[in-house]
């Protein structure tokens, strides 16, 4: 899938990396925004990826990621439920939400939900 990202030449760097609860190699406030898709799920991705989307996203700049309903559930992490691992990063003045919606038949006819934050 890198080699497929290198050939469409928009990218300037591709990175094979497993975000979660290890740090990134990549410095705080690098990026104006990240964008995940179709990457939480069973032994995919879980809430321990938050921090770091705030921490290599520069202020003011936006995650936006999405997930299927019923991943929701399998994706806490440290005790805590996705949805409270979101609001959290709410109370604690890391991100304000932008979109936060259900989606009907978001993928093979799955609800899904969306997200946009700016972080502050
Ligand atoms: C179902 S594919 C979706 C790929 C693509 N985003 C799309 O929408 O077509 C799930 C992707 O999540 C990635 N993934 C799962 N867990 C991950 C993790 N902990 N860190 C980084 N990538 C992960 C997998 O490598 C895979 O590329």
């Amino acid at each position: 899938m890198l080699e497929k990202a290198k050939q469409k030449n928009v990218y300037k760097k591709v990175m094979c990396m497993r975000l979660g609860p290890e740090v990134l190699d990549i410095p705080d406030d690098t990026y104006d925004a990240v964008m995940m898709t179709g990457a939480v799920g069973d032994a995919h991705m879980n809430g321990s990826c938050f921090a770091e989307f705030i921490r290599i996203v520069k202020p003011g700049g936006y995650v936006v990621m999405d997930t299927i309903v019923k991943y929701i559930n399998g994706s806490e992490y440290g005790g805590k439920s996705w949805d409270e691992l979101i609001d959290d990063f709410l109370m604690a003045g890391r991100w304000v939400t932008l979109t936060r919606r259900k989606v009907e038949n978001a993928f093979n006819s799955l609800d899904g939900m969306q997200y946009a934050f700016q972080v502050k």
